[in-house]
């Protein structure tokens, strides 16, 4: 349970995301839209550079991992073959009071009992009849439900279908576009066992509450990765990218007290081992990122419901195998939480506070903020000269308005790790004042070394 202090803080990150252009409720004019978040000019840019990160470590890093940019929709097979279609489905209650919908297991865990995700509609419908009196409807003081049905969260669509041939699907996690693409790579590349396949994209889920913010959304990005290996080799490869991924969390900049492993206690059929690395967010620890051996499961059903074969043949062994996979898989819109609830910080300056988000400079939504002390145009014109040189080596934002205070405010309230201020003093030693986030510290450097100073400072 989240304790006052931690509500608090989610509370004015959530109000700091929307003041200054990270998050927006979705088509918020004509009253929301449950389970989908936009992301506004300051919010794009932080997770482009999210993403930018992770291909970075993930493909271009990586000799034995290529890219990929498959589909949102797939044939609809593809997601029978999957299980998702049969067996994708969580827990669902309704109020019999106010018709709101929520997950049985969700309001179990409220009252301190653990529900098992594999556990049986009459399983489930038998624990929640022997807690029914503790438990409430969130949303008003009944505590009347219907029984428990599974849900299930792939989104339909009648793309391309005709009134009798079902539905085409959203796809509910980009990892089946690799699967169903693992045999053209190995053709098309030079690839050899053991090599990866990542790709980031949309991913939807028919949610029945989304919640917490960000976390729980019913239109998300992931960042999916998924390595195929000779079946012997599948653990050594598990506990290298178990290493690798939570290095990389680290790297980007969450702090290592606020990550743990939560390994999973009762894995899917198919799976050899699972472990999620969970973050303390302001509401309480919670999944970022998983890591998955799931055996030959994936490839083995797409080869019996395809009919093509997905065997790999290796030269050297001169064997024939279902390669195994060992998936890495995160969400965008978790890690840009994470990263920025990890990031906030308040301090007192001078008898006021200042809100300053400590990113990673790399990741910063805008690197460098350019401000002439006042609007004269000899100081806007000698600013915009500046933003000029500067805006192809670093992303840039240009600001002439309100006093300097406030406008080193704002851009502490976004991260920007430097600040330029061009002063009357800037027309005559051609230098500037060079203010740093974290301490506030200045510098005075001369306009010919600004971007120099910069790349160092950034390297
Ligand atoms: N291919 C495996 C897979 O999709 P998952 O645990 O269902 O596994 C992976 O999802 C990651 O996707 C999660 O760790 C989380 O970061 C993100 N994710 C899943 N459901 C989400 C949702 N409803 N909203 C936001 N992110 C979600």
């Amino acid at each position: 349970m989240a304790k006052d202090k931690d509500i608090e803080k989610m509370e004015k990150l959530t109000s700091l995301l929307k003041r200054r252009g990270f998050v927006y409720p979705s088509s918020e004019i004509y009253g929301g839209f449950a389970g989908v978040y936009d992301y506004g000019p300051t919010g794009v840019e932080l997770a482009n550079n999210i993403k930018r990160e992770w291909w970075r470590i993930m493909v271009q890093g990586r000799p034995d991992i290529v890219g990929l940019d498959s589909g949102i929709f797939m044939h609809p097979k593809v997601w029978e073959a999957s299980g998702h279609t049969s067996g994708f489905s969580d827990p669902l209650v309704e109020c019999k009071k106010n018709g709101k919908r929520f997950r049985a297991d969700h309001l179990l865990e409220e009252i301190g009992v653990g529900a098992d995700e594999k556990m049986s509609e009459d399983e489930l419908n038998e624990l929640f009849e022997k807690h029914k009196k503790d438990i409430k409807c969130p949303e008003c003081p009944d505590n009347e439900f219907t029984p428990v049905k599974k849900f299930n969260l792939l989104t339909e669509s009648n793309l391309g279908t005709t009134s009798n041939s079902g539905p085409s699907y959203l796809r509910g996690e980009t990892a089946q576009g690799i699967y169903i693409n693992y045999k053209n790579v190995l053709d098309t590349t030079n690839q050899k066992i053991p090599f990866g396949v990542a790709q980031i994209g949309k991913a939807f889920r028919n949610e029945i509450s989304p919640r917490q913010y960000l976390f729980r959304t019913r239109e998300f990005e992931q960042m999916e990765m998924q390595f195929f290996v000779r079946p012997e080799d599948e653990m050594k490869y598990y506990d290298e990218f178990k290493e690798y991924r939570f290095n990389a969390l680290v790297e980007l900049g969450l702090n290592k007290k606020n990550l743990k492993w939560a390994p999973h206690e009762n894995l899917v059929f198919y799976a050899t081992k699972a472990d999620d690395i969970e973050y303390k967010f302001p509401f309480g620890w919670g999944e970022l990122e998983g890591i998955h051996a799931r055996g030959s499961y994936d490839l083995t059903q797409h080869q019996k419901h395809s009919g093509v074969s997905l065997e790999y043949f290796d030269q050297e062994t001169n064997d024939k195998f279902i390669p195994h996979v060992v998936e890495t898989s995160g969400g965008v819109g978790r890690l840009f939480l994470a990263l920025l609830a990890d990031a906030y910080d308040e301090e007192e300056v001078n008898g006021e506070e200042r809100i300053v988000l400590r990113l990673n400079k790399n990741i910063a939504p805008v690197k460098v903020a350019i401000l002439p002390l006042s609007k004269k145009d000899e100081l806007t014109s000698e600013a915009k000269t500046i933003f000029n040189e500067l805006k192809d080596s670093f992303v840039c934002a240009y600001d002439e308005t309100q006093s300097i205070g406030k406008r080193y405010r704002r851009q502490d309230e976004i991260g920007t790790p430097f600040c330029i201020t061009i002063d009357f003093d800037s027309l005559e030693d051609k230098a500037v004042t060079v203010r740093e986030r974290d301490t506030m510290t200045q510098d005075r450097v001369a306009i010919s070394d600004l971007k120099k100073y910069l790349e160092e400072k950034f390297s």
